[in-house]
């Protein structure tokens, strides 16, 4: 059983979906199930290019990936960063060449950041 906002890929045609309301079923794409993707953290190898890194600037908050910035190849690049903040959602898609950053116009108490890799997967901040 899915859990909301849980992130699962299909194996077969590299489909990715984001849970926004789970059901009992289970989630299937070219006939087979899904594979969650469980966020890698801090406790990971390849930490210091990939988890994200959430910096307060004037008018909102910028989220960095990772320590080290992660590259922004045709091949292997961010696809999106994300954060949950204080129960909204919000995302931001990027693109190889863009930097590996974003900046959230928002004001917000507790930040959740989340950022996917094409090569490396979910990863989660603190
Ligand atoms: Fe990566």
């Amino acid at each position: 059983m899915a859990g909301k906002l849980e992130v699962y890929k299909c194996m077969v045609c590299g489909n990715i979906v984001e849970v926004l309301h789970a059901g009992d079923g289970p989630l299937l794409c070219c006939g087979r199930q899904m594979e969650q993707f469980v966020p890698k953290t801090a406790a990971d190898e390849g930490k210091e290019k990939h988890v994200p890194v959430i910096e307060k600037v004037d008018g909102g908050i910028k989220i960095k990936v990772g320590s080290i910035a992660h590259p922004m190849e045709r091949e292997h690049f961010i696809e999106w960063i994300e954060i949950l903040a204080d129960g909204n959602h919000y995302r931001r898609f990027l693109n190889p060449g863009d930097a590996p950053e974003a900046v959230f116009k928002i004001e917000a108490q507790a930040v959740a950041p989340r950022e996917h890799c094409t090569v490396h997967g979910l990863w989660k901040g603190e």
